[in-house]
């Protein structure tokens, strides 16, 4: 299930003025209702498929994540203007465990899903900007941006 911070803008999800979407994360379900959103959302932007591929494969993954460490969370989706062309902003956030080290966690190479997806360091070679705040016990939020080329 998706929620737009706006009941108007839920009904009409193809106006422009929609550019921000919450999509609650608690099941793979959710995983593909958040990658679908980025797509969508790049590819109104203007962004090229393959752009929007990569954006929404860094959702994925993000998604993914919240799904498999902390249960549930949720992706919030933007639009940021940078001097002159737009940004896609993904913000995954969560109240689960934290990461213990994040330096750690972003060097890659220390899955412990054994999955085959991106990681953190891959999703972070995707995107123009990254930052992750975690705190043990309190949760996880990462931010990423990735500019219109
Ligand atoms: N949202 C999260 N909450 C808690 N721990 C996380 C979260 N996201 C990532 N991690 C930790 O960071 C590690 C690295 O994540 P990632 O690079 O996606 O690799 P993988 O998921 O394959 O293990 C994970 O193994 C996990 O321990
Ligand atoms: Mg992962």
């Amino acid at each position: 299930m998706m929620v737009s911070r706006g009941a108007e803008a839920a009904k009409s999800p193809t106006r422009p003025a929609d550019q921000e979407i919450t999509v609650p994360i608690a099941s793979d379900l959710d995983i593909v209702t958040a990658r679908q959103w980025g797509r969508t959302l790049a590819v109104r932007l203007g962004y090229s498929p393959t752009e929007a591929t990569l954006i929404a494969t860094a959702i994925s993954e993000l998604a993914r994540n919240i799904v498999l460490y902390a249960k549930r969370g949720e992706i919030w989706l933007s639009v940021q203007n940078g001097s002159g062309r737009p940004g896609v902003v993904v913000v995954a956030r969560d109240d689960g465990p934290g990461i213990a080290d994040v330096p750690q966690a972003i060097a890659g190479g220390h899955s412990t899903s054994g999955g085959l997806g991106l990681g953190l360091s891959g999703v972070r070679r995707l995107m123009d900007e990254f930052e992750i705040i975690s705190e043990p016990r309190k949760g996880t939020t990462v931010t990423i941006k990735r500019w219109k080329r």
